[in-house]
């Protein structure tokens, strides 16, 4: 295994080189967010350049985030993220542009999979890690599976919450193929301040609400890591796995770990990287250990399933492949993403008819003129627009919403008017959630709760 930092670039590989600088990348903007001492942060920040001159001597290629060498065709400049003013990790995400994270920039590949439909109208595709080998496998009929998840840290979803669902839900629909939702309770036990029951309750709750996405349940397997890690024998066995072959220096670069952090949370990213192998739901795939994983996730969570690709092939599997979802921004505005903990940045999936008109009304961002008749002349932003970009997430026709684009940038369409359009669309979306929520009985969340076989022959 190669040490993450601090050796020369010597005999080592594109692939190792390429390797140290993301991981250098993850390093430099951990201390940026840990507000680390000037010294330090310059330190690593000189290491990082050492290391992309060094990448540069050895592969002729300038160095891309997300983009490894043998697999660069997109040409354009993209430094790492640390460079930019876009900021993510599993726990934070912020940027300084008004449209939002610029996740060309931060991942540099988009173009890359020219098989790949990016028209998925109900959510905004941003890039993907390996789709080649998903859809070569869906080409020869060859087998792969779903799997996605959540962290329940609160009772409370808010919309932003659902999209990697609905998008997974789409995935599941389309391909016909089993899916995995791993729910981390004991994620959210060991970072917040929360019982294991809380954790525990809100997985309860949480699934509820998966469920109303309306998955198959012959297709789909609910798990809470608390109760299926005691439950699955072979699960557990991929999870010391990994642990056996990811060092601490390794998580300690991808996720800013310190020396204070508890022992739990450096252990906890084989928890998420288990679920991405087959052979961890002996049930569903009859110990096969070989069948493809296709990982639908917002992009926050680019960071575990970078580890779980680097582990994979030491350990014998195949590397999952990934679909990242976009962000849905906060009503206040694309810089950051929806918070459960702010009522006023999100739509909750309880909000009434009157509570979404209000929030919309009141505290979505407008990229608006101040006044009817500078509207009017000058015409409206609606890059910026949060209204506008929700109605990208949910309207279904494509040229509605262009017409609707248009309207607004020459003027003829008003604030007002648009987050009308956007109240309309909401409204009804979340009234029937509430609608299908009710009908899953606890029987139903026990059911897809429960490891079993799918409708699925291996
Ligand atoms: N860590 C994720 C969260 O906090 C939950 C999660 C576990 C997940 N496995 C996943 C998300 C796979 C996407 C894909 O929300």
């Amino acid at each position: 295994m190669t040490d993450c930092l601090g050796d020369g670039a010597g005999d080592m590989t594109p692939m190792d080189l390429y390797e140290k600088l993301t991981s250098q990348g993850d390093t430099v903007r951990t201390l940026k967010t840990e507000k680390a001492a000037k010294a330090d942060i310059d330190a690593a920040v000189q290491l990082l350049l050492k290391l992309k001159v060094d990448y540069k001597q050895v592969t002729g290629q300038d160095y891309k985030t997300g983009c490894p060498p043998s697999e660069c065709v997109v040409s354009q400049d993209n430094g790492p993220a640390a460079d930019g003013e876009d900021m993510v990790d599993p726990w934070n995400v912020s940027t300084t542009n008004a449209k939002g994270v610029d996740y060309d920039k931060l991942i540099g590949q988009r173009g890359k999979h020219n098989g790949v439909s990016y028209a998925v109208t109900l959510c905004c595709l941003s890039f993907s890690r390996d789709m080649h080998q998903v859809l070569d496998a869906y080409e020869k009929n060859k087998s792969f599976y779903l799997y996605t998840g959540r962290g329940p840290s609160s009772d409370a979803l808010h919309m932003g919450h659902l999209i990697p669902f609905i998008f997974t839900k789409w995935l599941q629909d389309t391909f016909d193929i089993p899916l995995v939702i791993q729910l981390t309770d004991d994620e959210k036990y060991l970072w917040k301040d929360l019982s294991l029951e809380d954790c525990h309750r809100y997985t309860m709750e949480n699934a509820k609400d998966i469920i109303a996405c309306g998955f198959d349940i012959n297709k789909t397997f609910i798990f809470s890591d608390l109760d299926y890690m005691g439950a699955s024998p072979d699960f557990y066995r991929n999870v010391v796995k990994v642990q056996k072959h990811v060092t601490f220096n390794q998580v300690k670069g991808i996720f800013g770990f310190g020396d204070s952090d508890c022992i739990g949370k450096i252990a906890f990213p084989a928890i998420q990287a288990a679920p991405s192998f087959s052979s961890s739901f002996p049930q569903i795939f009859k110990g096969r250990k070989d069948v493809q994983c296709l990982i639908p996730c917002a992009i926050d969570q680019d960071p575990y399933f970078r580890m779980t690709r680097d582990v994979a092939p030491r350990i014998g599997y195949p590397k999952p492949a990934l679909l990242h979802s976009t962000f849905f921004p906060a009503l206040q505005g694309a810089q950051t993403k929806m918070s459960a903990s702010d009522a006023n940045s999100s739509i909750f999936l309880t909000d009434t008819p009157k509570q979404i008109k209000n929030k919309v009304n009141k505290h979505a961002f407008s990229g608006g003129k101040d006044t009817v008749e500078e509207h009017r002349k000058y015409g409206g932003n609606p890059d910026v627009d949060v209204s506008f970009m929700y109605l990208t997430f949910f309207l279904e026709d494509d040229e509605q919403l262009e017409k609707i684009r248009q309207d607004y940038a020459s003027g003829a369409l008003l604030t007002g008017e648009l987050k009308k359009r956007l109240i309309e669309t909401l409204q009804p979306m979340i009234t029937s959630h509430q609608e299908r929520r009710k009908q899953v009985t606890e029987e139903t969340v026990k059911q897809f709760m429960t490891p079993r076989p799918l409708n699925y022959s291996f």
